[in-house]
């Protein structure tokens, strides 16, 4: 393959070109600002872009690739701008200290994640819509200690606004019963065939992670079902349920029953993620099921859903304490807590208060600060509208202002700050909402149309 890494020949670029050569790829190291014929002439099939090292200019560089065509790798530390640069353009980006090995190890399938960056900005012109890009899978999770307090209204929300915006969901139900939320917040009606990881397992285990070609088991049939977008969205969404059938949960088999779930939804979520899906899981409170057990364990972002009056507050700070004790401060790194239902209550005491509880539980200090966000309260209409089975799943509080629906304005305040809280983890989310001139790319948030 031919390779241009742009970079240093005595630093981090020489020593990928030496890589890639003793690997019998033609790779050349370019130093400093080059003219963009240059490139051109070389005809490279990867750019590497070395952050720290190269003199290029972003604009140069998007020359050379619009008339060569080739896959870009970015080596860059985040807040460098070349690493928002490969970021919103999906391009992958590895850190300094490991790029020469990972580019060695791991070549033909960065080559294929650059090219699939490609295509997303290419589907990007052709809707002219709003694509988000730039995202890595991940698996975000909604629970907390209480009912009702909208785990799973967040949960659809979430999954609904992401995907709205061009990110592919899987969403995981690991909680309701019977058909439950998740298949009625994205109105799935009899007529549609649901998947769950309970009927799943009654059939078997999961196959094991990485299958053999000649391993029983190995061909997984579809477990998902896809949510059909409505009007003038687009989106690919996918959906898993958990229970569907309540007598499979009674009796004796069903502890090893939803030990088995737990696993198929471990194995779900893994495919999901390796195929590029963020992973929406609405992980439920119930601590004794191992179903919701393990969906809270395996998110790597946990928002903990809490009400903002007392008992809401003082079971919120039980459960942080029980996680404290248990997996230690640092698994306050993956938690986020929130608030919904919110009226005129200021976050910053809500916390205050949530953290008094938490520590006088543990009665100790707290070493770092618990990040919390809030969520408006809904006025009743628009909460039973997006529960409403026959009304359609453009009526979730998140995609009224996308559809421009009858709650337009009634949810704005609640999808802002719902976008607000998945920027953390979607800066393209922000980036398109903070900038006040027409954003690069054809990244538009429609209702700040
Ligand atoms: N921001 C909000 N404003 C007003 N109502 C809300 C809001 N969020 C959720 N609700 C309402 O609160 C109720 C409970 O929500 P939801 O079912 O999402 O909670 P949950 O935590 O998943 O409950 P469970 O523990 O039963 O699974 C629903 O009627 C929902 O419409
Ligand atoms: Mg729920």
């Amino acid at each position: 393959m031919k390779v241009v890494v742009l970079g240093n020949l005595t630093g981090i670029a020489g020593s990928i070109a030496n890589r890639l050569a003793a690997l019998g790829h033609e790779a050349i190291p370019l130093p400093g600002q080059q003219p963009p014929e240059i490139l051109i002439g070389f005809h490279p099939e990867l750019l590497v872009v070395v952050a720290s090292e190269t003199g290029m200019e972003i604009m140069t560089v998007e020359r050379v690739l619009k008339d060569t065509g080739a896959a870009v790798v970015a080596v860059a530390s985040a807040g460098d701008p070349w690493f928002a640069w490969a970021e919103a353009q999906k391009f992958p980006i590895l850190s300094p200290e490991r790029a020469a090995e990972e580019l060695a190890s791991r070549l033909s399938q960065l080559v294929e994640q650059a090219r699939a960056g490609d295509r997303a900005r290419y589907l990007q012109q052709l809707y002219r819509g709003p694509v988000i890009v730039g995202t890595a899978p991940r698996v975000i999770g909604f629970g907390g200690p209480k009912g009702g307090t909208g785990k799973s209204s967040l949960a659809a929300n979430a999954a609904a606004l992401l995907a709205a915006l061009g990110v592919p969901i899987w969403v995981f139900d690991a909680e309701s019963d019977t058909r439950g939320n998740m298949v009625d917040f994205f109105r799935l009606g009899e007529e549609s065939t649901v998947y769950s990881v309970v009927d799943l397992a009654a059939a078997g285990p999961p196959p094991a992670a990485s299958p053999g070609i000649f391993q029983p088991g190995a061909h997984v049939p579809t477990f998902w079902t896809s949510v059909p977008s409505p009007k003038g969205v687009r989106w690919d969404l996918r959906l898993t349920a958990g229970v569907l059938v309540v007598d499979q949960i009674l009796g004796e088999r069903s502890g090893p029953l939803m030990a088995r779930a737990a696993d198929w939804l471990e194995f779900g979520v893994r495919r999901a993620a390796s195929e590029g899906y963020t992973v929406i899981l609405d992980s439920g409170n119930n601590l004794l099921s191992p179903l919701s057990l393990r969906a809270l364990n395996i998110a790597d972002v946990l928002f903990i859903v809490l009400e903002p009056e007392d008992t809401g507050l003082i079971a919120g700070a039980s459960w942080l304490a029980a996680v404290y004790r248990m997996a230690g401060p640092a698994a306050f790194e993956r938690i986020r807590v929130v608030f919904n239902k919110v009226r005129a209550e200021s976050g910053d005491l809500l916390v205050s208060r949530l953290r008094d509880h938490v520590e006088a539980i543990l009665r100790q200090r707290l070493p770092r600060a618990l990040p919390v966000r809030v969520l408006p309260l809904l006025d009743v209409d628009v909460a039973r509208a997006q529960a409403n089975l026959r009304l359609g799943v453009e009526f979730l509080a998140a995609l009224q202002a996308l559809t421009q629906g009858r709650y337009a304005a009634e949810t704005a305040s609640f999808a802002e700050a719902l976008r607000g809280m998945l920027a953390e983890f979607f800066p393209a989310i922000a980036q398109a909402a903070s900038s006040r001139s027409e954003p690069r790319g054809g990244l538009r948030l429609p209702w700040r149309r």
